[in-house]
């Protein structure tokens, strides 16, 4: 075992991403966020994850806010902290692959809206689904930061992760992420991966974890030992169950080792004091659902990411089947297997529930199979770690012709066309990335943003005609 030097641990913090779209369907405003961003800015965070993931989505379909005039909002408050963002590869924040150009562009005007850190995944850990995105952001002088997709199953082995390290490294990473959404890292095994890992690559090392399955903390300590170097954590009100352990907690446990975060418990306090009762309010309204607080032990023996889990209860309930959750959730380890034995994270994760849902309400499998699980099967979202099997294959798309290229390579530029389209809403450059990722949603978006602004307009003729509205 190599000698690890023993130094103070970094801590990103989640609360204004994957905490809240973790735990409340990524439903907290900009309003919410933004009073305490003066005080967060105070603590020495490693860094602020404050973006992507969910959070553009249900920014234009649920909160009618543009997520980009947040992510400057957040840019203006946050003088001191580095902000990251979550990025799905060649998905970008969508559910499938997007080409060259709308990636780069993607990727650049993140950064020139204010983000320092991106944080790039691909669903099937294919790396050539993540080399556009990190060129891009390599030449945008931003830290790009690769995270591999953590699963369990025959193939991924210690040698699986270090030889996908080494790869990362190679490609430009500033960083490797350990990404566990499910919460399937054990403590042990991460001091083997993380030991692995440090023996192979140089950069820095970042672990990710949820709480859903209870270990995330012990899994923390044991990873710190190992020699990572950042950890993420949510602030309390906002921490454990499907979401991060605290932030506080994991300060309290190193305070006085070498592995001293230095972060101030007192301002950490304030800033805790400022989320309960938003997260008190979540609770009245039924938003923050108590149990996706607790330890939920299926997602050991299912692997399935608490994120998913709700998911499946929710599409089951809309179809009146509620009785057949756990007959779904067997089902999810053997979809997953027939499409090979790929990671479950956006969006893998919604096309295997899916396909999973659909094949026990049928009563056969495969007898219903959307697009998205077709594309899959047919190379269009990469190469995964094991073959797809064959039966599955045939019955799903018969002849269709399956790629082993690189997915993104057989989708021409889609820019320029998609510049016009939108051309009549657009007010902002970011626009066009808005409506490249939902076209409808950022559509009905637009419609609202102007029918606002026609409104204040209106107000302030009135004003000015000294008819003050009541
Ligand atoms: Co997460």
């Amino acid at each position: 075992m190599a000698d690890i030097a023993k130094k103070p641990i970094k801590i990103t913090e989640t609360i204004l991403r994957d905490a809240h779209q973790s735990l409340i369907a990524t439903r907290m405003t900009t309003e919410e966020m933004l009073p305490i961003v003066d005080k967060m800015d105070k603590v020495g965070y490693h860094s602020v994850e404050c973006w992507g993931g969910a959070t553009f989505d249900a920014s234009l379909r649920f909160l009618k806010e543009d997520p980009w005039e947040r992510l400057r909002k957040f840019r203006d408050g946050f003088k001191n902290t580095k902000l990251q963002m979550l990025f799905r590869g060649q998905n970008i924040l969508g559910y499938s692959q997007y080409a060259d150009d709308v990636v780069e562009y993607f990727v650049q005007k993140s950064i020139a809206n204010g983000i320092d850190i991106i944080r790039i995944f691909d669903c099937l850990n294919d790396i050539r689904n993540l080399q556009t995105a990190v060129t891009a952001a390599n030449k945008e002088k931003g830290h790009a930061q690769v995270a591999l997709s953590y699963t369990l199953g025959e193939a991924y082995t210690l040698d699986y992760w270090k030889d996908m390290a080494k790869k990362v490294e190679d490609m430009g990473a500033n960083s490797l992420c350990i990404k566990d959404m499910a919460g399937l890292l054990l403590p042990y095994t991460a001091t083997e991966l993380v030991q692995a890992l440090k023996e192979t690559v140089d950069i820095p090392i970042q672990l990710h974890t949820h709480y859903t399955s209870g270990v995330a903390s012990m899994t923390y300590l044991k990873a710190v030992e190992a020699g990572v170097d950042v950890i993420d954590t949510a602030m309390s009100p906002f921490a454990l169950g499907t979401s991060q352990p605290a932030t506080e907690v994991m300060v309290e446990t190193f305070k006085g080792t070498p592995y001293d975060t230095g972060l101030d418990q007192k301002l950490l306090a304030e800033i805790a004091d400022y989320f309960r009762p938003i997260r008190d309010h979540a609770l009245d309204t039924g938003l923050l659902n108590p149990k996706n607080l607790g330890v939920n032990i299926k997602t050991l023996l299912y692997q399935v990411p608490g994120g998913m889990l709700s998911n499946l209860t929710s599409q089951l309930k809309d179809l009146h089947a509620e009785d057949k959750y756990y007959e779904v959730l067997e089902e999810v380890p053997r979809v997953r297997k027939d499409l090979g034995e790929c990671p479950l994270v956006t969006p893998s994760s919604q096309i295997v529930g899916t396909q999973a849902v659909m094949n026990v309400i049928n009563g056969e499998r495969y007898k219903m199979v959307p697009q998205q699980t077709k594309d899959v099967l047919s190379g269009h979202y990469g190469k995964t770690v094991k073959p797809f099997n064959p039966e599955v294959v045939k019955k799903c798309i018969g002849d269709e012709e399956v790629i082993t290229c690189r997915p993104a390579d057989l989708i021409p530029p889609q820019l320029d066309k998609l510049k016009e389209e939108c051309a009549k809403w657009t007010q902002q450059e970011e626009d066009v990335l808005s409506y490249a990722l939902f076209p409808q949603v950022a559509t009905e978006f637009f419609k609202y943003r102007e029918a606002q602004q026609t409104k204040v307009d209106e107000t302030v003729a009135d004003t000015k005609n000294g008819a003050y509205p009541v």
